[in-house]
């Protein structure tokens, strides 16, 4: 189990107050809080040994490269991927997921070739896809969802045909905290020759991630949703399709050699990579991956699912809410979307923040799912490594006060 009290001290924010009150951090599923040892990293590049890494042949050069792909390897073994050179940094997932798009999409779809994603998909696996499709008079296909969110898989044969060329699925949703059955999807899709991705956005985050045991294709996720700094975000690769999908990205670093007319391509990883990266939050994200794989994700998982079954219980007997998602734990990851009935989501956001409390409302950049959800948003609280049973009840009491306030105004 996690020391979540020798945790906290580890994050300054988490003494703060919040209008007046100690402030109860559940907006995890947008962004984590980092620990020192992060923010610290950051300020040590930039205080002792920024330097623009690759070309440089001078020490500071040399050190802040190795520093930089020092993470690369780190991030690998924190996958469970074999070769470094298969992790290619980027902004964040939404750039992971469209540089898929663009370098293996438009090379590799056809018209009439068909793209299956999920009615759960945030925004980000949904676009990317639908701007591919337009360009190449492709078709995009959508698994449904159930009445309690999961993936409804009934008519998965239909779906799922000799015509589909890539499955984009999240592991996580990040409104219902549904935990999909990746792996059996990924082998069907293979099955019928297409490729998958995994937007792994909230999944590795919260989950231990074995890419070789998955057999993805690709998987794209953020450093910031896991205590990492923003604007780091990763994709990885199986070698074959790095390997032969043409870059994305042109300019400096990525190539090895140029002429007025014509370029070829460096190696793998920095094919992808064009221009100077951001040096400095990669290298800070390399504390946050070591900070997580000190406490392992296992017990990551373990505390979340704890605290998640106990808020599911406690929330649940609120008069009016409305629970989204799976009803069991094992099915989900810390992530409670609610609504309460007669009430807007904002104004329970809005009313928890007077007392502390940050969650998130609104469509959470899912709006097809808001549409088959049939509301216009939710209220969401997620959960970390950080997070205590005593702020769930905060959260919790902070609910109820809005209940109350608001069916004492109706009646
Ligand atoms: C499931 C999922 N996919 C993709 C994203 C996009 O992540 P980013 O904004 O870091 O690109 C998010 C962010 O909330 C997410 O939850």
């Amino acid at each position: 189990m996690l020391d979540v009290q020798a945790i906290r001290k580890d994050f300054d924010i988490l003494g703060r107050e919040m209008r007046g009150k100690p402030l109860v951090y559940l907006d995890n599923a947008a962004t984590t809080q980092k620990p020192r040892v992060v923010i610290e990293a950051l300020v040590e590049y930039y205080r002792n040994y920024n330097a623009n890494i690759h070309r440089g042949i001078y020490y500071l050069s040399e050190l802040a490269t190795e520093k930089y792909e020092q993470v690369r390897e780190k991030t690998a073994r924190f996958i469970g991927a074999p070769d470094p050179a298969t992790i290619i940094f980027t902004r964040n997932t939404t750039e992971a997921i469209n540089l898929v798009a663009y370098a293996w999409g438009r090379q590799y779809i056809e018209p009439g070739d068909e793209i299956v994603l999920t009615e759960m998909e945030h925004h980000s696996n949904l676009v990317p896809w639908q701007l591919l499709a337009q360009e190449k008079g492709a078709r995009l296909r959508h698994i449904g969802i159930t009445e309690d969110g999961r993936l409804a898989l009934d008519d998965l044969d239909e779906i799922i045909t000799e015509r589909t060329k890539l499955l984009s699925i999240t592991r996580m949703s990040n409104v219902l905290g549904t935990i999909n059955p990746v792996k059996p999807l990924i082998d069907r899709a293979h099955a019928k020759g297409a490729i998958c991705l995994i937007d792994g956005a909230q999944g590795v985050p919260h989950l231990p991630t074995e890419v070789l045991e998955l057999d993805c294709d690709f998987l794209a996720f953020s450093a910031h949703k896991m205590l990492g700094p923003t604007g780091v975000g990763v994709l990885y690769g199986k070698r074959e399709w790095l390997e032969r999908m043409p870059p994305f990205l042109g300019g400096g670093d990525m190539i090895s050699r140029v002429w007025l007319d014509r370029a070829t391509w460096n190696k793998l990883p920095w094919k992808y990579e064009a221009g100077t990266p951001n040096i400095a939050d990669v290298i800070a994200f390399g504390a946050a991956l070591d900070y997580l794989e000190q406490i392992g994700m296992e017990a990551v998982r373990a505390h979340e699912r704890e605290l998640t079954a106990y808020a599911l219980e406690q929330l649940s007997r609120v008069p009016g809410i409305r629970i989204f998602g799976p009803r069991h734990v094992e099915d989900r990851g810390g992530v409670i979307s609610f609504d309460l009935e007669g009430v807007h989501p904002h104004d329970i956001g809005q009313l928890l923040d007077a007392e502390g409390v940050a969650i998130r409302a609104g469509h959470h950049c899912c709006q097809p799912l808001m549409e088959r959800l049939d509301v216009s948003a939710t209220a969401r609280a997620s959960f970390y490594i950080y997070n205590t049973e005593e702020e769930v009840d905060r959260l919790v009491e902070a609910v109820r006060k809005v209940e109350r306030v608001f069916s004492r105004a109706v009646n």
